[in-house]
């Protein structure tokens, strides 16, 4: 592909080879040998704790650096990249939705929801500020002057959600995201995000143990020991 095309790869076409993640002493963390996901597609993460999948999911966010390979996301490699630019791609393009949440505890929900914000120009900012209001109106979350300390589990969770959908980005990586949802909260949760991700052809990666929520994707890679297992390994 030449320079000028690769430019017009959509940023949310996911292309990962050959990636390892180590830790500082040599450890292997996550090793994926190909993955590729197109635009307006969902892929699930399955495997038993301590299987790497935070960190796979962590890995092409780019939060956690890779050791190998090239995780690209349309024309940019983020293995390429050092952490400040990194992270500028993950304000731009990702939401994520975190298995602890990471909200602010002084702050009340929308506070929280809104705070991409803080990375956009002025101009976005009050129009992110309405998205994050909506996320939250439909999450059934006030957005009234509470603090998110009082918040219980279920709470806590859609917050977090709205939050990564606030900014509109194209691509969703979320980690867990039903874990402290009651069935009804964690259906309607991935109805809603798989009617965005086929209505607006976002990509987007779910951590998850539960069968009905995976079975629900359009594929499914489990991890044993940070490798995808043969059944799932070639999806
Ligand atoms: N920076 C690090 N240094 C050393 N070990 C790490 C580091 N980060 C993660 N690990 C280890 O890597 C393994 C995989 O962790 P990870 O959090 O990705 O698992 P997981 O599949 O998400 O598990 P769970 O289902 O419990 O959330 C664990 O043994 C963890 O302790
Ligand atoms: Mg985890």
């Amino acid at each position: 592909m030449t320079p000028s095309t690769a430019n017009l790869e959509p940023v949310n076409r996911l292309t990962v080879e050959a990636l390892a993640v180590r830790t500082a002493s040599g450890r292997r963390l996550v090793d994926i040998p190909a993955l590729d996901l197109q635009p307006g597609s969902s892929l699930g993460i399955s495997g038993p704790s301590g299987a790497g999948k935070s960190t796979l999911l962590y890995a092409l966010a780019g939060l956690v650096p890779a050791s190998d390979g090239r995780i690209q996301w349309g024309a940019t490699d983020l293995a390429q990249l050092k952490e400040a630019p990194r992270a500028s791609f993950r304000a731009k393009h990702m939401g994520l939705i975190f298995q602890d949440f990471l909200l602010f505890e002084e702050l009340d929900a929308l506070a929280n929801a809104a705070l991409p914000g803080q990375f956009r120009q002025r101009t976005e900012r009050e129009r992110l500020r309405d998205n994050a209001r909506r996320h939250l109106q439909r999450l059934g979350i006030e957005s009234d002057a509470r603090r998110v300390v009082s918040f219980s589990g279920g709470e806590r969770q859609r917050v977090a959600v709205a939050r990564a959908l606030a900014g509109d980005p194209p691509v969703v990586l979320a980690d867990e995201p039903t874990a402290s949802l009651h069935r009804e909260a964690a259906d309607r949760l991935i109805d809603d995000l798989l009617a965005l991700v086929n209505e607006t052809q976002r990509t987007l990666v779910i951590v998850s143990h539960d069968k009905r929520i995976l079975e629900r994707l359009d594929r499914v890679i489990e991890l044993n020991d940070g490798r995808p297992t043969q059944e799932a390994g070639d999806a």
